[in-house]
């Protein structure tokens, strides 16, 4: 097997904050509710004539500055496209003038990024390619009813974006795990016609569905890596609901300090979250040679992805 490193991590959020303090006088909500409940403090939100696709592009271009590699695949995650055709791989392509590529987007809600990443891994392996990068944009801010203050306080837009790379495979993505469970497809829903548009959700379902398969990610990938008590891991998980990170570390008894989390920020930007958490954390240089990475998305399908990287 070919060995696959993620070489650079980008971001981009937009410059808007969208606090707490904002919201409460937008709908019947409090800063001490939506802290208490979520962990969210602001989100960021994009202009009018901001799209998802130039958040992957403004991520991908600060991960590009990174480093002097140049993708032969392009996998864009979202579900949050500005349009249908052409699909937002095509157009960060083109805005970062890269020719002679495979293209394409991968809609796995918050699962999006690492669902790419797996797929991006994979195809490094069977179809000849060196170098992917994994642009996600979301502007989830376009699919938000903002007068629904159970769902408007959650998410904010973002890009986030992850070169790999066959050449240079420190930090050496070691195993992925993909899933899925269309029983739960009509738990959260987004984009369809008339009322299907806004987003909505059966959030205490997704709650726990969220606290059990990222439970049980964790043990799969410690039990597929031989992992023991003497190894140091860190989850950058999908950044949805403080709570349910808290839960997680609880049950596995995961330190706080290894638990990524920047939600408080950024509040859920579905498929950039992870990338958006790695990135800071990276800057932070918050992982030493030898630690574990566990990278955990859940979210709408019901859909589950996770992928173990040695840094
Ligand atoms: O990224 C996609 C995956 N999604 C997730 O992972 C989301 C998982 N679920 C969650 O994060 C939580 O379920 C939510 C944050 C969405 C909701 O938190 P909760 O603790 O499950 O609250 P709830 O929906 O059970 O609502 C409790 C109460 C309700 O009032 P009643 O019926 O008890 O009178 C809501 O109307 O809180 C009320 N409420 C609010 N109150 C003030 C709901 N939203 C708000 C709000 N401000 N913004």
């Amino acid at each position: 097997m070919k060995k696959v490193g993620i070489v650079a991590a980008g971001s981009y959020v937009p410059a808007r904050k969208l606090t707490n303090a904002d919201l409460e006088k937008m709908v019947d909500t409090t800063d001490e509710w939506i802290t208490t409940r979520t962990g969210i403090k602001e989100r960021r939100i994009a202009g009018h004539d901001e799209h998802a696709s130039d958040l992957a592009f403004k991520a991908a271009q600060d991960c590009l500055a990174q480093t002097a590699y140049r993708p032969e695949l392009l996998i864009a995650a979202t579900s949050t496209a500005e349009k249908c055709v052409p699909n937002q791989a095509s157009l960060v392509a083109q805005k970062l003038n890269l020719t002679n590529l495979a293209a394409f987007d991968l809609n796995a809600a918050c699962s999006g990024l690492v669902y790419a990443l797996a797929v991006g891994w994979s195809l490094m392996q069977t179809g000849g390619y060196d170098h992917t990068l994994i642009a996600a944009g979301e502007k989830l801010s376009r699919f938000v009813n903002y007068k629904d203050r159970t769902t408007c306080v959650l998410f904010g837009d973002a890009g986030a974006a992850l070169l790999l790379s066959a050449e240079e495979p420190e930090h050496e993505i070691l195993a992925v795990e993909l899933g899925a469970d269309p029983s739960g497809a009509d738990l959260v829903v987004m984009g369809g016609l008339n009322d299907e548009f806004y987003f909505r959700q059966d959030g205490r379902n997704v709650f726990k569905f969220a606290v059990e398969k990222m439970g049980n990610l964790i043990d799969r990938l410690k039990d597929r890596l031989g992992l023991t008590d003497n190894d140091r891991y860190f989850v950058i998980p999908h950044q949805a609901n403080s709570r349910i990170l808290e839960a997680v570390a609880r049950n596995k008894g995961i330190p706080e300090e290894r638990m990524i989390s920047n939600i408080a920020k950024y509040g859920n930007t579905s498929a950039a979250s992870i990338g958006l958490a790695l990135k800071e954390a990276w800057a932070e240089k918050r992982f030493k040679k030898g630690d574990y990475l566990f990278l955990i998305g859940f979210g709408g399908g019901l859909s589950w992805a996770a992928a173990a990287v040695r840094w």
